[in-house]
Order: C-alpha cells, then structure tokens, then sequence
C-alpha cells in the first residue's frame, strides 16, 4: 500500500521535487503491524519527513502490506504534513555498544578462505572481526548495547517512548525491536525496525521527532548473509550493536545541528542480497488457477553479491557530497568539525573522504580494524568507544555518514551530549 502526501497547489513549491518514504522492505518494519492511520502519525511527527515534506510537492509512502483502514478523503484533506513548525529539538544522552565473543583475526580467515593478513589489512585497515556464535542473536546484542545506553543515560526502560532498531539482519523477517522492546523491558515505548543497510543507524537518528526518549540501536550480523567463498565480500563484514538514547529538549539546545539524506535504487545492482523462490522440485504441477500455474515454494535470501569497485567509487564521490549539504544546514565548515565519524567500511574511504572535506587524519575516528564492518551498528559501535575513552567530549560536533546498499547514503552534524 503506498500513502501520497500532495501539497495543495497554492503551497507546492516551484521545484518539482518529491519524497520516498519505505515503511516495508522483504516485510519487514511495521508493515503488516500497523494501521494506516499510525503510520500517517508517524510520517508526520518524524523529523525527515517534516523537514522535506514543505519542500516537497509530494511525499510518496510505502507500506506494502499495511491494512488499508484510512478513508481517502481523509488523508486527502490532512494538511498537517504541510506544517512549517520546527517541533523540539533533540538531545544526545547516553550511548552503549555490544559485539559477539568470537574474535576471527585475517590469520585464522586466510585458513578457510584463499586470502591473507597482508592483502586485507593494505586493501581495507581489517585486521579482525566479531561473529554471531553459539546461539548468540541481534537481538542480544541489541539488548546488551541498550542497556549500557540507557545506564549512561541514567534511564529507565520504562521512561523510552519509541525504540528504533536499524537492522537489515533481524532474527525475525517482521523485525526484531519489539523483542528489543520486550526484553528491556520499555513497556510503553512503540518499537519498529528501520531497513535502510549501512545508513539505517543516521536515518534512525532523524525519525524519532514528536517522542521524548528515543533508543536508536544500529544492529547487523552480516555474517549470516555472506559467501564464505567470495574472497572479495567475505573479509570486509563483522557483525555488532550500537545504541544512542536522544531526548526531546528546546530548538536552542538541539544537537542535530543538520542532515541530507538520499537513496537511488539504480545501484542495487552494485550491492545486494536478493529475495529468491526456492526451486521447484522434479514432478510439481501445481494448480492451475485462471489459466496461471500456482506453485508453492518458499522464499530464502541469497548470499552479498558486491562490486567492490562501483561501491568504492560510489563512497568516495557521495559522502563528502553529502557531507557538505549537511554541513551547509547546519551553517557550519569542515575545520568546525570536532571529529569525522563514518561508516567504517574500508579505511581507504575514510581517508578519502577525510581528505576531500580537508580534515585531519586525527580528528577521523577509526575502529574497523577490530571489527570490520558491522553495516548499521558501524557509528553507534565507533561512537560510544570513542565517548568511554574519553575522545570524544561534550560538546564535541561529528559529522557521521551512513552509505550501502539500496543505495543509501546521508549524514548527520551533531554535538554530543
Ligand atoms: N585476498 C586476496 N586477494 C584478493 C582478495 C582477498 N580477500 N579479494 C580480491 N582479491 C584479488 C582479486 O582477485 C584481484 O586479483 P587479480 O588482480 O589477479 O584479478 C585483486 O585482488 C584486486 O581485486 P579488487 O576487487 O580489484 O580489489 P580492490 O582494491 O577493489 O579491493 C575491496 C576490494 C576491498 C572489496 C574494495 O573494493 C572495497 O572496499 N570496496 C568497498 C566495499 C564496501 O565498502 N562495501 C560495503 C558497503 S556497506 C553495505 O551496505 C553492506
């Protein structure tokens, strides 16, 4: 089911510019969960969509699988998307992180897979990464970074209105917050998973605008997802959590200072994880219905296929782009910057990207060589290691920057604490 928001044509801009907003990919998010009426509150109350949306002359909403429960007219006659109001700013108060306790080193990769330390540690700064094992799940991780997040926040569970999991690996294929949600115990909190790869966990931190306490965790195990005979793919991902709690304060002390988001699906063909039919087996007919063959199979998800290259080419030319919009927003330059804070995929895009915007290899935060990448856990997992060695300080400002699969990319200026 797609929701469209249309300006009135006295209010509609002059560009003809529009907003896309999934609220379901491979079913999973709320989808199936939600109303339409939730999911029109919940559009109008994020700060994306109301930081677009009176810019936009429509904002398309997908929710493939929703219930159809809202009345055209309606919608058609709600002009509160169209409201300029800044809501409340928002704070950065706590933040926590969690990885799995198997530590696979280049060495004992170059075991099983036709590789070695020096190729990986010269080609992309990974030296070792942590891997799902013995039943350990997302959603443990997710708990485990929560709970240190809502511990430096001095939280309680109960008092978190909105838990956003940022994940394109969840233990269930209808997301897994609500499992986050249940087993921290955030009772009255609403809980959905946010897909969006490696730029989910920054897209997490601009949806939660309208609720007072919000827990952003960034969670993936790609490792489920990877060919272990693709020497190209498999050395780069890791799997691990990280979690931020922002919370509702005034326009002056807002720490979002500013972002820029964007997607373009005519990259999927660079990096994905296709949706497949399992294959018919020898001798089924089906049924025959209206002339078409039904045949029941089950659908499984194939393993990363990645161009390393395009993707490469593609991190290197969009982040300082979009670093730069963001930057713009926030009426601020590089040098203002206290700390570069992107998604570690390869430390040869970070320097890239650090040395297009003119920012010091100093002031660029860097863990990936013990965890490889962790797609959306990346920046939360960086960031709070980076505030409990004390580097990053209260009132520091960090450009971080999502991008992968989709393709996605954006960022997000903020100042923590
Ligand atoms: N060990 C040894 N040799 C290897 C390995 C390996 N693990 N992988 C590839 N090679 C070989 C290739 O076979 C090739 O050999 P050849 O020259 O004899 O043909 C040679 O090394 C060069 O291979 P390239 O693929 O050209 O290597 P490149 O320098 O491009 O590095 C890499 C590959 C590390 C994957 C790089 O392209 C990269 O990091 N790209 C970005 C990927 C990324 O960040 N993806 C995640 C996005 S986030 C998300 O959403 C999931």
């Amino acid at each position: 089911m797609a929701i469209v928001f249309t300006s009135p044509s006295h209010l509609q801009p002059s560009s003809s510019s529009s907003l896309s907003l999934n609220f379901a990919s491979s079913s999973k998010s709320l989808s199936s969960a939600a109303s339409c009426s939730q999911i029109v509150r919940l559009c109008e109350s994020s700060i994306v969509f109301r930081a677009y949306a009176p810019t936009c002359k429509s904002v398309l909403v997908n929710c493939s699988g929703a219930e159809a429960v809202e009345d055209q007219a309606k919608l058609s006659t709600s002009n509160r998307a169209l409201r300029r109001t800044v809501g409340k700013g928002s704070k950065l108060i706590g933040c926590g992180s969690a990885t799995p306790k198997l530590s696979i080193s280049n060495e004992y990769l170059s075991k099983f897979v036709d590789t070695s330390d020096e190729w990986i540690s010269v080609r992309t700064g990974i030296r070792n990464r942590k891997i799902l094992s013995d039943g350990e799940t997302v959603t443990d991780l997710a708990v485990k970074s929560s709970k240190k997040a809502l511990e430096m926040a001095n939280l309680k569970a109960e008092e978190i209105d909105l838990v956003l999991l940022c994940t394109s690996t969840p233990d269930d294929l209808f997301g897994s917050a609500a499992q986050v949600q249940r087993e921290l115990g955030c009772n009255r909190a609403l809980a959905f998973d946010i897909t969006a790869a490696c730029s989910g966990f920054v897209l997490g931190l601009v949806t939660g605008g309208g609720f007072e306490n919000v827990l952003v965790v960034g969670a993936d195990a790609l490792s489920r997802y990877v060919d272990w005979t693709d020497r190209g793919t498999c050395i780069l991902f890791g799997d691990g959590a990280g979690a931020v709690i922002l919370q509702a304060t005034s326009d002056e002390q807002d720490c979002l200072l500013g972002f820029d988001f964007h997607s373009d699906g005519n990259g999927q063909r660079h990096l994905h994880a296709l949706v497949r039919s399992t294959d018919k087996k020898p001798g089924d007919e089906g049924a025959v219905s209206n002339g078409d063959v039904f045949l029941p199979s089950r659908a499984s998800v194939s393993c990363i296929q990645m161009n390393g290259k395009e993707v490469f080419r593609f991190a290197v030319r969009c982040v300082p782009e979009t670093i730069q919009t963001a930057l713009e927003e926030a009426g601020l330059h590089g040098p203002d910057l206290d700390w570069l804070l992107l998604h570690q995929a390869n430390q040869r895009i970070l320097d890239a990207v650090a040395e297009r915007l003119q920012i010091p290899p100093e002031r660029v935060i860097s863990n990936l060589s013990n965890y490889g990448n962790t797609s959306a856990a990346s920046i939360p997992l960086a960031l709070d290691e980076a505030v409990r060695c004390g580097k990053v300080k209260p009132g520091d400002v960090l450009a971080t920057a999502g991008f992968g699969a989709g393709l996605t990319w954006g960022s997000a200026i903020v100042r923590w604490a």
